[in-house]
């Protein structure tokens, strides 16, 4: 594990943000706080893991998951910010998983029309993807994130033991998150994932997925970590508000959020299936070579992660693609895989064809 501190930084249209890696990182969040009227909203599993807090900041626990990204969850964090009198020029600090950091993000970027934000992502999923890019959101009814702004963290706060607790569900879900972005911009991360091929699956191929994962410390968090939070900031760096090629982040996601719906999987497992139908797909099509794919696949069925599904109803799934594509009001396009490091955007895909790739085992 590399020793000190790693900082990245972002700069967009909304300012600048920095991602700080490292093993106390959390120690230097009183020193933020000085002076300024801050509150802090934490999801209860972190309740015995925050030491060092200065007294005088208020902390609220939250209990995490998608039932606090409502309507309700952020009137509760209003109803904090008021009764705490945090000004315009204040501070809000989220500690938790997506969906803690998307709803505090929402709050922050409403409140006083923008409030400082600091992000401290405590699950794998949260430290690769949400609390880097700056979306945040609420779900409404069956609609995931339609409500939600741009609004990133001024700091990104990441200590991978603040991880080391989660089950092996959520590691997997957040692998998926990781492999898809090593596809998207790391051929580095790639072949590093690859060279930890046994640990990975000694870890997370098998075993309860309620349970911690023993061992789980001695994989190098810190430099994969800090190589897919850079492949995402550069591609947010060029495109903040997504009309271009911060658009390869969907890889998988096309048909992933599909399946999460209609198949009640997680999210994880929805996104390794819809990258694993596309890696097949690209392949098929000569977009990939079949070797590309096989070590995509490989890479997710190393981390438990499932690469095959026969859909209850195909109907249904293509539905759902075609709804999300109007309910965005744009292309969908689909994100095909080139070699790791390199993807294709908006592509023109046949969904009922992708489905037809989820089912196979090999290409
Ligand atoms: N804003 C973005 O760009 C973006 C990107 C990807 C995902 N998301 C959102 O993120 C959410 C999913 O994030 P998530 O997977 O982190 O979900 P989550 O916040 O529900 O966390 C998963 C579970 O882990 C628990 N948990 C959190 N930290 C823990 C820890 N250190 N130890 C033990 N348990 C812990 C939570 O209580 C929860 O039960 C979704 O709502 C999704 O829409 C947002
Ligand atoms: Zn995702």
């Amino acid at each position: 594990m590399s020793p000190g501190p790693t900082i990245l930084k972002m700069k967009t249209d909304a300012g600048v943000s920095e991602y700080e890696l490292g093993r106390n990182i959390v120690k230097t969040l009183p020193e933020a706080v000085s002076g300024l009227n801050a509150v802090l909203f934490a999801d209860n599993r972190l309740r015995d893991r925050l030491d060092d807090l200065p007294p005088s900041l208020p902390v609220v626990f939250l209990k995490g998951g998608e039932s606090i990204k409502t309507m309700a969850g952020l009137q509760t964090i209003y109803d904090h910010l008021r009764r705490c009198g945090v000004p315009r020029d204040g501070l809000l600090i989220a500690v938790g998983g997506g969906t803690i950091l998307d709803l505090c993000g929402l709050a922050a970027s409403t409140w006083g029309r923008g409030l400082d934000f600091i992000a401290v992502p405590t699950t794998l999923l949260a430290a690769v993807d949400a609390s880097v890019g700056g979306k945040t959101g609420i779900n409404l009814g069956e609609l995931k994130n339609p409500v939600g702004t741009f609004h990133p963290a001024r700091r990104i706060l990441v200590q991978p033991d603040l991880l080391y607790s989660l089950p092996r569900r959520e590691w997997r879900n957040g692998m998926a998150e990781m492999i898809k972005t090593a596809v998207i911009g790391s051929a580095a991360l790639f072949r590093d994932l690859e060279a930890h091929a046994d640990d990975l699956t000694s870890k997370l191929a098998d075993g309860d997925p309620r349970r911690r994962v023993a061992g789980i410390d001695t994989l190098p968090w810190q430099d994969w970590l800090a190589a897919a939070a850079a492949v995402k900031m550069k591609l947010v760096e060029k495109d903040f508000r997504e009309h271009g090629p911060r658009r390869a982040l969907n890889l998988g996601h096309t048909l992933g959020h599909a399946l999460e719906l209609s198949q009640g999987l997680d999210h994880g497992q929805a996104v390794a299936l819809g990258l694993a139908a596309v890696s097949r797909l690209a392949a098929a099509q000569n977009t990939c070579t079949t070797r590309t794919a096989d070590r995509i696949i490989g890479l997710l069925e190393n981390c438990g992660l499932p690469t095959t599904l026969r859909p209850e109803n195909k109907q249904a799934v293509v539905k759902l693609v075609e709804r999300d594509k109007k309910t965005l009001g744009e292309r969908v396009g689909w994100v095909l895989p080139v070699r790791p490091g390199r993807v294709l955007i908006d592509q023109a895909v046949d969904t009922k064809t992708a489905l037809d790739h989820l089912a196979e085992r090999r290409i």
